[in-house]
């Protein structure tokens, strides 16, 4: 990411499976010093809750992450927005935040996008970095995929979207679930040029 860019990151978590990557990806986001726009879908919220536990409820995801990851957290703001409010910041291009992770991505939340619907937050902020040519990532997680949701990732990647599929490599020999997700936010970081050490360099 150029010096130029504002360090501002919009973050989506939605109803797919891997709460996980998302929190490890905040996590990351605002060590490396950037603030976090975050919003979540109600699913989003459901499954941050049942996948993590109530301390990644969205009132106390803060302290939780601070808990988990250590204080460098703190480098960087996390500003929570609603999914329901479309007059958000984040709704408009004049905002000025330079990217956007979708993680993980819902094929419901991947259908909108891929169709323009901006039924939400989370869809209209990914309509609107798409049309302003800024980086978008989308983390989809689903298994098997419909020839529907596979043409929607398409679809996406046409408008400009780096899909980024929840496919965690083991090459780097993951010993934890930390280690996984640690490579999933890793490779988002190094989507949008952030240095980390999420994981270890491939040497050969
Ligand atoms: C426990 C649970 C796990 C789910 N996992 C996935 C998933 O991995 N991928 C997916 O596309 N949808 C998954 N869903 C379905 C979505 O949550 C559902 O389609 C929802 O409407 C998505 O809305 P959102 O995109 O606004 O979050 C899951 C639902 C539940 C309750």
């Amino acid at each position: 990411m150029s010096d130029k860019f504002p360090r501002a990151v919009a973050v989506g978590v939605t109803g797919a499976s891997g709460a996980i990557y998302a929190v490890r990806t905040i996590a990351a986001l605002r060590a490396a010093g950037f603030r976090v726009e975050l919003v979540v879908s109600d699913l989003g919220r459901r499954l941050l809750r049942e996948e993590i536990g109530p301390d990644a409820s969205i009132d106390r995801l803060d302290a939780y992450l601070v808990s988990r990851y250590g204080a460098a957290v703190k480098n960087g703001e996390l500003i929570s927005h609603s999914n329901k409010d479309v007059g958000a910041s984040l709704a408009s291009g004049s905002y000025p935040c330079e990217a956007m992770v979708i993680v993980p991505c819902s094929m419901k939340t991947l259908a909108g996008i891929a169709h323009g619907l901006s039924r939400n937050l989370i869809e209209r902020a990914a309509d609107v970095v798409l049309k302003e040519k800024r980086h978008l990532i989308i983390v989809p997680r689903e298994t098997p995929m419909s020839l529907p949701q596979l043409r929607n990732l398409v679809l996406c990647a046409e408008a400009g979207a780096h899909v980024l599929p929840a496919m965690p490599a083991f090459y780097q020999q993951p010993r934890t679930l930390d280690d996984l997700a640690d490579f999933m936010a890793g490779k988002i970081l190094s989507c949008l040029r952030i240095e980390h050490d999420l994981y270890p360099v491939w040497t050969g």
